[in-house]
């Protein structure tokens, strides 16, 4: 099949498709510009430096930052977190984290055990990947530098309390990073409500930019505790050999991925006028009828917490992981794909602890389907009606 013409359900790995001024803006600028960002005074590289700069404004505002400048542009939320966690972490230094994380979190804390003596400690979370803020003050030691969680599991999708985690870190003065991979352009949110020292986010997912890019919010003050993970060419303060410390330059060395932020430029106008609100509404929503749906189906268990009632709607977001009786999750994926053109992801998520938790570590994982701005109703009902045929016996 075209894959074109498949469903697909996989927008926690990255959005698909993105809106149209996306690709006119990539298209546009890779024909019509095609200069460096920052790297000349011709009309067309301050054309190109505008639209760069209009994208900063943009996630300023959609995060609430004060200003443009605490965004720093990255490759992907994995580089995003790895600059925090290799800037701020030094010799002895603990940090607190859960065992939900995903490997961009996990890796570099194992690397930087082994490499410079930091000690990490993982919490537990309960049956639906839930971080208990009372587990991470329980953590905490006189030597923690910092709390580092996700915002939502990009496994259940859950929304993680970070408004209450963040207070047990700043009332004990240890440093608080959110990963926001699966929260960024799907929830409404603002640095405010729980008011992090850094924000990592991807700009490919929710935001519904190009692969490629990303975003690191990083409080103001805080980047002189960071060390940048790369020295090099920033297009300022070219008579020094040494790193600029003003921001976003200390952290942006090299060309930038000037497609990338064109298109993310795009995504952010067009997220601004569709209303992250109304985005966040239109997944729950499809997300509820679809755990009220498999549940009616025999043989299948849904691991997402499926109670999206009123009053428990600010836990969920448009990620649903189910398992079946009969198929290993690398299995029932590959049916669906195959016999229904239907694009869902199976397997670990590089989230082996949360697996762990869920008791489906062993059994392959799960099968995750994840909603985005363009899902339908129709498209929960195409994907139950494959369901029905391949778990039922003929
Ligand atoms: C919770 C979480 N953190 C980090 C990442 C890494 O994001 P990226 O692929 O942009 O590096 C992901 C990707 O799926 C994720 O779900």
């Amino acid at each position: 099949m075209n894959p074109s013409e498949s469903l697909y359900l996989d927008n926690a790995a990255t959005s698909w498709p993105k809106p149209d001024c996306v690709y006119d803006a990539v298209d546009q600028y890779a024909r019509e510009n095609g200069r460096a960002v920052g790297r000349g005074a011709t009309d067309a590289s301050l054309q190109l430096q505008k639209i760069v700069e209009r994208c900063r404004h943009r996630a300023a505002g959609l995060l609430g930052a004060a200003s443009k400048n605490e965004i720093v542009f990255t490759f992907n939320c994995t580089d995003s977190l790895n600059t925090i966690l290799h800037g701020t972490l030094r010799e002895g230094d603990h940090v607190v984290t859960s065992v939900a994380e995903h490997n961009s979190v996990l890796r570099p804390l194992r690397q930087l055990e082994r490499t410079r003596g930091v000690s990490v400690t993982t919490v537990d979370v309960d049956q639906v990947g839930r971080i208990e803020p009372a587990e991470i003050r329980a953590a905490l030691r006189p030597e923690t530098k910092l709390v580092i969680v996700q915002h939502v599991s990009n496994v259940t999708g859950i929304i993680q309390p970070v408004a209450d985690i963040g207070t047990v870190a700043r009332d004990a003065g240890v440093l608080f990073a959110v990963d926001a991979a699966q929260s960024a352009g799907h929830l409404p949110f603002q640095l405010g409500d729980f008011q992090p020292d850094f924000l990592a986010c991807a700009g490919h997912k929710g935001l519904l930019g190009p692969l490629g890019t990303g975003l690191l919010w990083i409080a103001p003050g805080r980047e002189i505790e960071l060390e940048p993970l790369r020295q090099g060419g920033t297009g300022s303060r070219s008579e020094l050999d040494v790193q600029p410390d003003v921001m976003p330059d200390r952290f942006e060395s090299g060309n930038h991925n000037a497609p990338g932020l064109v298109g993310l430029d795009a995504a952010l106008g067009f997220l601004s006028e569709r209303g992250i609100p109304s985005i966040r509404d239109h997944e729950l929503a499809l997300a509820s009828a679809l755990c009220g749906q498999l549940a009616e189906l025999e043989g299948l268990t849904v691991h997402s917490n499926s109670n999206h009632s009123d009053s428990n709607r600010d836990q969920h977001t448009g990620v649903v992981s189910f398992t079946s009786d009969i198929y290993s999750s690398d299995e029932l994926a590959a049916l669906l794909s195959q016999h229904f053109g239907i694009d869902t992801r199976a397997g670990l998520h590089c989230a082996p602890g949360m697996h762990r938790r869920l008791g489906t570590l062993d059994r392959q994982g799960t099968v995750r389907v994840s909603f985005g701005w363009t899902s339908t109703q129709a498209d929960v009902d195409r994907l139950v009606d494959a369901l029905r045929q391949v778990s039922q016996p003929a």
